[in-house]
């Protein structure tokens, strides 16, 4: 299919030439843009924060805060004060060490900032949880990973299934009258009084600096290892693929639980010295609109989802508001439709610029850039200095226009480096020297890359990613549950939601109560976003002859497509 193509846009960009930087570029130039080539120490909140605090930045605002109840600026000199205090509640009061594991499981707000950067002073793991995820889901995290101490809010704490937990050692609780029992430590108690002063812990390149969970189509979640070497990634797309410049105001609208909060709503932009944007609470278009207004973000990063929720919101809503200061958008997480692209062309006189990555990749990969025609639908093309390519099942590259696995060749710089626990499924993505990404998809002629679908059952829905394992494994803990198999179903908003099919054990009747039942014990026991919108009761699942449900045949059956090869299928 041709589609119209949108031309480069014309100005002073980051990246002047594409075809230029991806011919020359080489990532060791990047390390010059940090303190550590000189010094040799290294600690990405460090590089983030404080080297601006001890620099000519010291009294730009690093940081606008905003929710219901707050509304709040921080400089970078502020910054550097706070995150250390938070260091300093957690090495004092939890012993927290290099290494370590602690998660943060609270909704947005700045102490939930000052304590990730505290605790990667520290040169501890930072694992950011969903405030969305329930007993079970915070468990699987935390027992995986061996957690040392989870830093939580008294509403969230509930959730937090402490003595099932051997190796969690400390709770902390940022709220107000907290009382201080067993492993339990009040925050504010100590965060006032705490210096401002503090011996940052120096890293190796190699030390583990995030870890995200994220789903597979099998088994639990799995612990994605990022280390502090990605700061290179993180800081050389910032400013090629966010075009982030000295001035920008920008704003990244996802949570610290999914990778881009945390990659591009942390160490992006402030590796850059760039004024951060953080709006807490719930989606809600005349909020976002006016969040834009109100700052004057240049920069405005988001996801599919979102802008369809915001088109479906109404183009009135947005002549509102003055968006004038927006000079560059982009997006993340799913397919961008060439109709939202459209959209936005319409009602911000501007091009959307999708991006393409993953939790693994730890950064951008393949994107479009302001200074590059943009083919709508495309992911774009490669950055400068990362090889991708469609391949087949053994490694082989596959020529323009042919679909097949979507690989990148090993070694760019914020590549996972572990998966936690388990180097088997760490090897298991890839194939010689390339990264599989699970997605399928082609490049045509001209080396722009297009999605078509992941190549397992993943689910993307309003750009969360679910593995149906998980709720399948939640579904059948429900005792009118014999069996269950979920799948991901299209939507115009969301992109997919999930669909499960449910055989019933025997004495329970199929009734609509029994369904909402059903779907309220998942969203209690997992999270909301992986509750099935849909549960179709059916007799039996279709199964291969060892027992596994076959996922293919129940999508086959939902979308009324062909369902294929059947030979392994039970009876
Ligand atoms: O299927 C791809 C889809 O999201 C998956 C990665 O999900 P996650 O690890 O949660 O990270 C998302 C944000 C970094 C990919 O395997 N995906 C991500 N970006 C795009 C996309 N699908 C189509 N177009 C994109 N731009």
């Amino acid at each position: 299919m041709k589609v119209e193509a949108l031309p480069a846009i014309k100005g002073n960009h980051n990246l002047a030439n594409y075809e230029e930087a991806y011919a020359s570029f080489d990532w060791k130039e990047v390390e010059e843009n940090f303190s550590w080539s000189k010094t040799g120490k290294i600690n990405a909140a460090y590089e983030a924060i404080d080297r601006h605090a001890d620099g000519a930045k010291k009294n730009k605002v690093a940081l606008y805060y905003r929710d219901a109840n707050r509304d709040e600026k921080y400089t970078f000199e502020e910054m550097k004060e706070l995150s250390n205090k938070a260091a300093n509640v957690l090495k004092q009061h939890t012993d927290l060490q290099k290494g370590d594991r602690v998660f943060v499981f609270m909704p947005r707000s700045p102490e939930l900032y000052f304590v990730i950067l505290g605790a990667i002073k520290l040169g501890a793991i930072v694992g950011p949880l969903f405030e969305a995820f329930m007993e079970s889901a915070v468990k699987d995290r935390l027992e995986d990973s061996e957690a040392k101490v989870i830093v939580t809010t008294k509403e969230l704490l509930p959730r937090v299934p402490i003595d099932e937990l051997p190796a969690l050692k400390h709770v902390v609780v940022v709220g107000e009258d907290v009382k201080e029992e067993g492993k339990i430590i009040d925050f504010f108690a100590h965060f006032e009084n705490a210096s401002k002063d503090l011996e940052i812990e120096w890293v190796d390149r190699r030390d583990g600096l995030l870890l995200h969970y994220t789903s597979g189509s099998t088994g639990k979640p799995k612990g994605v290892l990022h280390v502090h070497n990605a700061m290179i990634q993180h800081y050389q797309t910032a400013k090629w693929v966010l075009d982030l410049k000295e001035e920008d105001i920008y704003w990244c609208t996802a949570d610290p639980g999914w990778v881009t909060g945390t990659v591009y709503g942390i160490f992006g932009p402030w590796l850059l010295g760039v004024t951060n944007v953080i709006v807490g609470g719930r989606f809600s278009p005349d909020y976002w609109y006016e969040t834009i207004e109100k700052y004057g973000v240049t920069v405005w990063y988001s996801a599919p989802t979102a802008f369809r929720m915001l088109m479906s919101a109404g183009d009135e809503l947005v002549k509102k508001y003055n968006l004038s200061s927006l000079r560059h958008i982009l997006s993340v997480g799913e397919p961008l439709n060439p109709e939202v692209i459209r959209w936005g062309m319409k009602v911000f006189n501007k091009r959307i610029h999708d991006t393409w990555w993953m939790t693994e990749t730890g950064g951008h990969l393949i994107c479009n850039y302001p200074c590059m025609d943009i083919r709508p639908g495309s992911m774009g093309k490669p950055i400068p200095g990362v090889k991708a390519a469609i391949i087949d099942d053994h490694g082989n590259e596959l020529p323009p226009n042919r679909m097949g696995n979507l690989a990148i060749k090993k070694g760019w710089p914020s590549m996972m480096q572990a998966i936690w626990n388990n180097p088997e499924k760490y090897e298991s993505y890839f194939i010689g020297d390339w990264y599989v990404s699970g997605d399928s998809a082609y490049m045509d002629e001209d080396g722009y890359f297009w999605f078509q679908g992941r190549v397992d059952d993943v689910i993307m829905t309003s750009g969360e990613r679910v593995g149906p394992f998980e709720v399948e494994s939640k579904l059948v803990e429900h005792p009118a549950v014999a069996e269950a198999g979920v799948i991901g179903k299209p939507d115009p908003v969301r992109g997919e939601i999930i669909k499960a099919f449910v055989a019933l054990r025997s004495g329970y009747e199929a009734s609509e109560d029994l369904k909402e039942d059903i779907r309220q014990f998942v969203k209690k026991g997992l999270a909301a976003h992986a509750a099935p919108r849909e549960i179709e009761f059916c007799e039996k699942l279709p199964k291969t002859r060892s027992g596994k449900i076959m996922r293919r045949v129940l999508k086959a059956w939902e979308l009324n497509l062909p369902t294929g090869d059947l030979s392994t299928l039970e009876d």
